[in-house]
């Protein structure tokens, strides 16, 4: 089956306006499409915690205008305004990355939005660059499994896995495209499918707990997902549930493919054990949509991260280049070859 589609990418989730920025509001997609606006650094750091604006490379663009809107109106705190933002998520390295750019491209406000700017439009060239290379990789008739999500919601468009899925579906590549729903928060089912459908991609929604199974039944080749950091040796930090469906691809012959921008690659962290992972509130998981779903003095663990390990991993695809069977070798080489 071919799914016949336009290279269509028609969301975006990170607005600046000139004096404030704008957010589209991901805590209440797919059920409405509503902005929150940002007109303060301090405003900008909770819309990050608050999973507002969320996704690795998303996230660092908005705290980039953050340190903008700090400029732009309280200079003097424009060191306390950029820490608090550093603040906001521990685990997605584009966020620090995002602030040092901004560190080092001084305290004038009009150079910050320019830089804030530039961040932006090169994350969706990146977007678009490992979309042509990660989907290369795939075979004729190709079925894919994602997680979370990783699409134009995510970054400044078009986005990283899911930029992979547009162009592997544009090109006939892909076949069939099926999103794990993502638990506690949905990313799967909220945002994947609506980002999808929105833009003409048919899409099967599956249980998280569904994913081996549909790995048996050969619909799948490929699992493909993002990344919010990848450490020396290849190592990947990515939403929870990543790291399980690594070993259920290897058990059942399916290949794993992580996409994500070189902002993500986070060459001083030697491997994943050194990786902060976010535990967020336990409320996440014993509760739906402010409903109380689990019995009252029940416990709940919510890390919402998890580290795959280079070795489960066939391919990291960046803007920089593709490296198959990824260790610290081989990430430090495609550095090299490449800075
Ligand atoms: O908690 P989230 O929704 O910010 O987590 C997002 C993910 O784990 C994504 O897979 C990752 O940031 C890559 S987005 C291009």
């Amino acid at each position: 089956m071919n799914i016949a589609t336009p290279n269509h990418d028609s969301i975006r989730a990170v607005l600046w306006q000139g004096d404030h920025l704008r957010l589209l509001d991901q805590r209440r997609l797919p059920v409405e499409e509503t902005y929150v606006d940002c007109r303060s650094a301090e405003e900008v750091a909770s819309a990050i915690r608050d999973l507002v604006v969320r996704g690795a490379p998303a996230i660092g663009i908005a705290a980039a205008w953050g340190v903008v809107l700090a400029a732009q109106n309280e200079p003097e705190r424009l060191e306390a305004a950029s820490a608090h933002l550093r603040a906001a998520r521990p685990t997605a390295v584009n966020l620090m990355w995002a602030l040092d750019r901004m560190a080092g491209a001084g305290t004038d406000a009009q150079a910050l939005a320019r830089e804030a700017q530039a961040i932006q439009d090169e994350d969706l060239a990146a977007n678009r660059r490992m979309g042509e290379l990660g989907a290369a990789l795939l075979d004729a008739d190709a079925g894919v499994l994602t997680h979370c999500n990783t699409g134009s919601l995510a970054t400044a468009g078009y986005g990283t896995a899911l930029g992979v899925i547009r162009a592997g579906v544009s090109s006939g590549r892909i076949s069939r495209v099926y999103a794990g729903e993502t638990r506690p928060w949905l990313q799967g089912a909220r945002l994947t499918m609506w980002e999808l459908l929105r833009d003409g991609i048919p899409a099967t929604l599956i249980a998280d707990s569904a994913a081996a199974h549909l790995m048996k039944s050969g619909a799948v080749q490929w699992v493909v997902v993002g990344a919010d950091r990848i450490a020396a040796n290849g190592d990947t930090a990515n939403k929870i549930g990543t790291y399980q469906l690594a070993i259920s691809a290897r058990h059942h012959g399916v290949r794993f493919m992580v996409v994500a921008p070189f902002s993500t690659v986070d060459m001083a962290t030697a491997g994943g054990a050194d990786i902060e992972i976010e535990l967020r509130a336990p409320d996440e998981l014993l509760g739906y949509a402010g409903q109380r779903t689990v019995v009252a003095g029940a416990q709940a663990w919510n890390p919402v991260f998890d580290v795959t390990p280079a070795g489960l991993i066939d391919a990291i695809v960046t803007e920089r280049g593709v490296v198959e069977r990824p260790d610290a070798q081989r990430m430090a080489e495609l550095f090299r070859r490449t800075r």
